[in-house]
């Protein structure tokens, strides 16, 4: 037996899986440590399902292309934007001579990705405003990928513009620029799309995870140039989306799933302006970091302590402690006014002892 538990290859057994916050962390009632939304609406579902379904299916492709004001050649539709991430390597990336850009603290399944697909990451840190360390950017070796997340992970700070544009024009004729655009719906005025039109290197990755509260679908973007999404559509797997997935995510994409998810967002963001001004007149939190998403990141004396106590009154919280960069944080996602509500009496129980 043991023989066949050596059989996975060497890259594989060096992994450390992504330590997503259902895989890290469980029990508890308020879950506020995925940056999901709590603001749920019901779906049904009306189809046969004796079919395979289409790769790529055409509804949901025009859907999609019409919320975010591109031609249907630009958008590919996967497991989430994580298969997105997954295939932008696989597809562009070669093992072992290719490298990508990642710039920590920023969402981890970038590097994961890179490592179990055997490409190197050249590791540039933010700032210490988190913007941009452009010059390294520039700087590195062997580049295909750059990963910018905006409004990034965990963070909640936007990247500016005109460094996204810096490294779009660097990188015309040479690399790709991933926009990860996850969170966009919470700072609409952010958005790189318009972009598209002159940088045909620039890759915008987008979910219904966050703003459209279907972090159960998994079901996700990748918006570029025809050509590149045609690469990616060679990668990709014969049947990524299960039927019932693009059913309910057209209906969320509809104009009535677009108006409930705009209703949700304007929730979100005064939860979040409301917690983080209730937040910075906690003299336990060190650091109440601005927000552009649907999360805030705090910082305090001891991270771990934090984490638990708040956990044993039900509330998961996620601790971003470990990230380059970053030291003694929690991250906060924005659940319902409900929940924000015991989330505030929890910290309230524990910021004169902390
Ligand atoms: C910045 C960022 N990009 C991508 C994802 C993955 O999104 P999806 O659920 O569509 O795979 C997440 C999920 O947390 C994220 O935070």
């Amino acid at each position: 037996m043991s023989g066949i538990n050596n059989l996975a290859r060497d890259s594989v057994k060096a992994i450390t899986p992504y330590a997503s916050a259902r895989r890290s962390m469980s029990g508890g009632s308020v879950w506020l440590n995925a940056n999901e939304n709590a603001l749920a609406a019901e779906y049904h579902l009306h189809g046969n399902y004796n079919r395979y379904p289409e790769c790529q299916p055409p509804a949901l492709i025009g859907a999609y292309a019409n919320y975010a004001g591109v031609d249907t050649t630009q958008v590919l539709v996967s497991r989430g934007a994580d298969e997105g991430i997954e295939l932008l390597i696989r597809s562009f990336c070669e093992p072992g001579l290719d490298r990508v850009v990642i710039c920590p603290p920023t969402y981890g399944m970038y590097a994961i990705s890179a490592q179990s697909n055997q490409v190197q990451c050249s590791v540039v840190p933010l700032l210490a405003d988190f913007t941009l360390d452009v010059a390294a950017i520039k700087a590195t070796e062997h580049t295909k990928l750059v990963f910018i997340c905006s409004p990034n992970n965990p963070t909640g700070d936007l990247i500016p513009r005109e460094q996204i544009v810096e490294v779009l024009e660097f990188y015309k004729e040479t690399a790709l620029v991933v926009v990860d655009e996850a969170y966009i719906e919470f700072a609409p005025n952010a958005t790189t799309v318009d972009l598209l039109a002159s940088y045909p290197n620039l890759v915008i990755l987008r979910t219904l995870s966050k703003a459209f509260a279907l972090a159960g679908l998994r079901c996700g973007f990748t918006i570029a140039a025809a050509n590149i999404i045609n690469a990616l559509k060679q990668m990709i797997a014969p049947y990524p989306l299960a039927a019932p997935v693009a059913e309910i995510a057209v209906q969320a994409l509809s104009s009535q799933g677009q108006q409930r998810m705009l209703q949700s967002v304007s929730i979100i963001n005064a939860l979040r302006d409301d917690f983080i001004e209730f937040a910075r007149g906690i003299s336990a939190f060190k650091q109440v970091y601005a927000s552009n998403a649907n999360y805030v990141l705090l910082q305090v004396n001891d991270a771990a302590a934090w984490v638990n106590a708040i956990a044993s009154d039900g509330i998961l919280v996620r601790n971003q402690s470990s990230q380059l960069g970053l030291s003694q944080v929690i991250r906060v996602s924005i659940g319902s006014p409900e929940e924000m509500q015991l989330l505030k009496t929890s910290i309230q129980r524990y910021a004169g002892t902390l």
